[in-house]
């Protein structure tokens, strides 16, 4: 097996309470991962870890075999939908989306109205994203994490909000993606999601692996 990610007995904590208690994990590479947990047993802490976006107290998290915080700051292919996505409001789709682009420079506006046909918007809509709904802000949230191709993409909780006809929509949408060789860590609180998406199940329950 390829690993995609190894966590190294991972630990994080706010104040005295460990959001991730002594955590050991790896995820595969070319496949979709679940987390599975209660509220605040630690999901979200783990995918920002992962991410960069925080730093472990303690242990270490690897993406293709290098350490973030340490040797990189951040994976250096990576797409992410965290919990729910700020965009600016005043601006459409296309507008937020070149935004974000311009961070990395990596894509252009083919590749971004691409994406936004990917999820099911219109890439020449003028409505600003202040006046979208839930579903379709999450859709452009979806967008926002494929748009630039990462080879992992970190999914939390991204069918919150979509209709039915959107969460059959989004499952093909990653389930090409897994196709294409990229390696999905997918958290959900929907069962169906996980057993129609993920190859393998982890379950986290106040920061420790329990499943
Ligand atoms: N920035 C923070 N400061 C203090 N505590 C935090 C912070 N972020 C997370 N926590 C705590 O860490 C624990 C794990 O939170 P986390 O967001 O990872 O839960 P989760 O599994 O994603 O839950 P949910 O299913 O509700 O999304 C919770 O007790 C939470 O209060
Ligand atoms: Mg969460």
């Amino acid at each position: 097996m390829e690993e995609k990610i190894r966590i190294e007995n991972v630990t994080k904590k706010f104040g005295s309470y460990a959001a991730l208690d002594g955590i050991s994990l790896s995820f595969e590479k070319g496949k979709i991962h679940g987390m599975i947990g209660r509220n605040g047993s630690g999901k979200t802490v783990l995918f920002k870890c992962i991410c960069g976006f925080l730093r472990v107290d303690d242990g270490a998290v690897f993406v293709d075999g290098k350490q973030i915080g340490k040797e990189i700051e951040a994976p250096e292919s990576i797409g992410a939908i965290i919990e729910t996505p700020g965009f600016l409001p005043g601006y459409s789709a296309r507008q937020n989306l070149q935004f974000l682009a311009g961070i990395r420079r990596k894509i252009g506006k083919k590749e971004i109205d691409a994406a936004i046909r990917k999820v099911g918007l219109d890439p020449e809509a003028k409505k600003h994203v202040g006046k979208y709904s839930l579903g379709m802000r999450q859709r452009l949230g979806i967008a926002q994490a494929i748009m630039e191709e990462p080879s992992l993409l970190i999914l939390d909780e991204p069918m919150n909000g979509l209709d039915n006809q959107g969460v059959q929509e989004m499952r093909q949408l990653f389930l090409k993606l897994k196709d294409e060789g990229k390696t999905i860590l997918l958290a959900s609180h929907n069962r169906e999601d996980i057993a129609a998406l993920c190859d393998t199940t982890v379950e986290i329950d106040r920061g420790k692996i329990v499943g």
